[in-house]
């Protein structure tokens, strides 16, 4: 990054202390191809969009998603917007029910986000869902957004840039004060967002459309492609992944052991997990809770189709442990 910011002389956020901010670059072709270069090495980028500023990273990489969350610091795994550089793009990451390609054709590029079936081979890291069988897909409709992706070939997860818990920011600034260079390899200065408020986003229960989450598109406009839109079932959930039920494994879970019984799979973590006769999978041998993030809804669903019962091994509960242990006590609670 020395070299490129020698080249394109970018800004560094004022940080009090020592904190560097990441750099922000003017959007030109140099700095689209430094930011689609750290995207394919799993870093993450500042990326504005019409609705609010993104903090992207690459769908497909698991550690990749693990970092936003962790940047984020959200104290659980909601599901991530991907953003798509086209509907073909689109068409290979999920299944589009006809009203949703009717959304899709009236709405993309624009602040419209759609609910979807996930296809099997959609490539897509399990978490970026948060183990839901559906992903959500927009296709951006900024300048700079639209460069990007096309620049980097990737589909990208990009929440709002903004610490867990804040506002939504809509300047590239509001991104650089909010992380430090460690966490985003740099920020995308496309100037203020034209709409400065989230996507709309519909999902679709059998094939009627549901209004999931109102924002930069009017639902009486929606309405006149779509027809009427549902509401979800429980208007309380503003966020569908954080449902118990989302969440369960045909198997039962038994969480802070410290080995498997007989018949059980072992979800371990660390260094040298006790012998297991059954299946055994470790959601981190080094302890690391971002690779551990990574690997957990994968992990989970591939011990839930070869053992009946889990053990899970305690997993500690600082950094993005407190979001593992959210969904792991989830993923266990009676049903
Ligand atoms: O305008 C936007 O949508 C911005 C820009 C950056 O594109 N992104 C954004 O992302 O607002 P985020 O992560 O802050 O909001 C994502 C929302 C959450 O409410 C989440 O619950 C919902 O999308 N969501 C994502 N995947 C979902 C899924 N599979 N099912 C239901 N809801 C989902
Ligand atoms: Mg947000």
């Amino acid at each position: 990054m020395q070299r490129l910011e020698r080249d394109n002389p970018g800004r560094t956020a004022g940080f009090p202390g020592n904190r560097q901010g990441p750099a922000l670059l003017a959007p030109g072709r140099q700095a689209i191809a430094a930011a689609a270069a750290a995207l394919h090495d799993g870093r993450l980028v500042g990326l504005p969009t019409e609705t609010v500023y993104g903090l992207a990273g690459a769908a497909t990489d698991p550690l990749a998603v693990a970092r936003i969350f962790a940047a984020k610091g959200r104290p659980a795994f909601n599901p991530l917007i991907v953003h798509v550089a086209d509907r073909a793009a689109a068409g290979r990451l999920a299944h589009l029910p006809a009203p949703a390609q009717s959304l899709a054709a009236a709405f993309w590029p624009g602040p419209l986000t759609l609910v979807l079936p996930r296809r099997p081979d959609s490539g897509l890291a399990e978490l970026v869902s948060a183990g839901l069988d559906t992903v959500a897909l927009r296709m951006p409709a900024h300048p700079v957004a639209r460069a990007l992706l096309a620049a980097c070939g990737l589909p990208l997860a990009a929440p709002s840039a903004n610490p867990s818990g804040r506002l939504s920011p809509t300047r590239a600034g509001d991104v650089a004060v909010a992380f430090d260079a460690a966490q985003v390899a740099l920020i995308l200065d496309g100037g203020p967002c034209a709409i400065g408020l989230e996507s709309s986003i519909v999902g679709f229960a059998g094939d009627g459309p549901v209004l999931l989450r109102q924002g930069g598109i009017a639902e009486e406009r929606l309405a006149e492609v779509c027809g009427p839109l549902g509401r979800p079932v429980d208007p309380k959930v503003q966020a569908p992944g954080m449902l118990a039920s989302h969440y369960a494994p045909a198997a039962r879970l038994r969480l802070d052991a410290a080995a498997a019984a007989p018949g059980e799979a072992l979800l371990a973590f660390g260094p040298q997990p006790p012998p297991c006769d059954g299946p055994l999978r470790n959601l981190s041998p080094q302890g690391d809770l971002v690779e551990a993030a990574a690997n957990l809804f994968r992990m989970l669903r591939e011990l839930d189709g070869l053992a009946g019962r889990i053990a899970v091994m305690p997993v500690p509960a600082h950094g993005l442990g407190a979001a593992i242990n959210d969904r792991l006590a989830r993923a266990a609670a009676p049903r």
